[in-house]
Parts: C-alpha cells; structure tokens; sequence
C-alpha cells in the first residue's frame, strides 16, 4: 500500500513595515485533504500568531478579499486549492501596496513588488 502524502510544503512572504526588507519563511501544514490557499495561510496564522493575513472572507469566490499570488500567479487563495503533497509559494498580490506580510491595501493599486523591490 503507498504512504499518503499528508503535507502541505508552504513558502510565504512576511513583510513587517518598520524592517527594510521582506523575506521567505518555510512552513508545513499538515492535512490529508486539498486545502485552499486561505484556508493554509488561516492555519500558519493559527500557530504564528504574528503572521498577518486576511480572514474575514466569503470563501465563494466573490469578494475578493483573499487575493494573493502563488506560484506566481495572483488568484483567489479561497478557491486555489493546493493537494496534500505540493508545495507552494504564496506572495502578496502583485498590484496592490503591501502593508504586512501577505496583507495589501485593496485602496492603494501601488505594485507592491514593485516598492519592494525599489524599483
Ligand atoms: S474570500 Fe471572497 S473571493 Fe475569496
């Protein structure tokens, strides 16, 4: 009988506004089943408590709030699902300006990789 994969490789982008840079941090989110992006960063959340992301969600599809990039990709993080086994790099959205971590001003279409990166 083969091993079921039951982790889920995460690279995130953490961002705090008062350091120059930003950086990569590693996680692994263990689950047997697909969970969507959201629903990953939701559970880093959980066990780092200063890792800033969005909750208040409608998980539909249809508000937007949960745009992220991943794989670089901007999408919907609660309709992205990532399979227990895979890994993925889950960025700030690309068109918007970073205020901390994967959390963007929605009001402000600055390309936060952009200012990052100083260009
Ligand atoms: S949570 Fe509303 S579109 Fe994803």
């Amino acid at each position: 009988m083969a091993a079921v994969a039951s982790s889920i490789f995460v690279k995130v982008f953490r961002f705090e506004p008062d350091k120059a840079a930003g950086w990569f941090q590693d996680y692994v989110v263990e689950s047997a089943e697909p969970l969507s992006v959201m629903a990953l960063l939701a559970k880093i959340h959980e066990v780092e408590p200063a890792f800033a992301c969005r909750t208040s969600t409608c998980f539909k599809g249809k508000c937007g709030s949960c745009l992220v990039r991943v794989n670089g990709q901007d999408v919907l993080g609660c309709v992205t699902l990532v399979k227990p086994g895979e890994a993925v790099v889950v960025e700030p959205h690309s068109k918007f300006k970073l205020i901390r971590d994967v959390v963007v001003d929605f009001s402000q279409t600055i390309s936060a990789r952009k200012e990052f990166d100083g260009e």
